[in-house]
């Protein structure tokens, strides 16, 4: 069993839109490990929520590392804006058409973490040509653009083939993250399946204790997170 610990992130799409910068110090005071924050632009996915001006809201209201998710079919135009908010990591989505490595590489050469999302039906080989550029792989486990969907549990599959791909590069140290009905029921199954880290929106910021449950999610993962995701092969 590997003691790691499990990181857990709010998802701030979950929060009370009118009290955002109290739901950003609610995760904190909870023991949240980051914030994450769900940018999307009407266009790579149907639905509008945060831009850069949120991340910055963030950024003042708690002191939590920003982990920012960007549903945008042009990341490329907007990450300067994002990272000049706060970021500390940059996800964007391996589907865009863009010069994927070289943002990547703009990302990390102004201090922040990059890293690539993938949607449940997109192949875990997509991420394999980036991953020695990557701090953080997100795996979409709902179709992205909306909180409080049930997961696809099926795409869990994928991360125990980008980790072994991940360590055949010498990147042992790549996080790979799960995204889309995280709850405390599912937790223990992505850990199981080699995630480290946990973004949850509705089973968090609906919970009366957000401190609890974090608490109880970070334990159950921890309890059964396989790094090799090994007990979840061939599910
Ligand atoms: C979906 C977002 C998620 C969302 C998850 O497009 O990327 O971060 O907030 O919400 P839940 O945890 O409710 O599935
Ligand atoms: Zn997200």
């Amino acid at each position: 069993m590997n003691p790691r610990r499990i990181q857990i992130l709010p998802s701030l799409l979950a929060a009370d839109t009118g009290h955002l910068a109290d739901a950003c110090r609610r995760a904190e005071t909870a023991g949240a490990d980051e914030l994450h924050l769900d940018l999307m632009d009407g266009h790579f996915v149907p639905n509008i929520s945060f831009g850069p001006d949120i991340v910055k809201m963030a950024r003042r209201a708690c002191g939590l590392p920003l982990n920012v998710h960007l549903m945008f079919t042009h990341p490329d135009r907007y990450a300067d804006r994002v990272i000049a908010a706060g970021a500390a990591t940059v996800l964007f989505h391996v589907e865009v058409e863009r010069p994927i490595a070289a943002l990547l590489d703009a990302i990390r050469a102004a201090g922040v973490r990059p890293g690539l999302t993938l949607n449940p039906a997109t192949p875990a080989e997509a991420v394999f040509p980036y991953l020695d550029r990557c701090g953080q792989i997100l795996c979409m486990t709902v179709d992205p653009g909306y909180g409080g969907q049930p997961m696809i549990t099926g795409a869990l599959r994928k991360i125990a083939a980008i980790r072994r791909q991940a360590d055949a590069i010498g990147c042992g140290d790549l996080s790979i993250m799960v995204d889309g009905g995280v709850t405390i029921a599912t937790a223990p199954r992505c850990a199981a399946s080699g995630a480290d880290a946990l973004v949850a929106g509705s089973s968090l910021y609906g919970a009366a204790d957000m401190a609890a449950a974090i608490r109880d999610m970070r334990a159950a993962a921890a309890a059964a997170y396989d790094r090799d995701g090994a007990v979840s092969s061939g599910q």
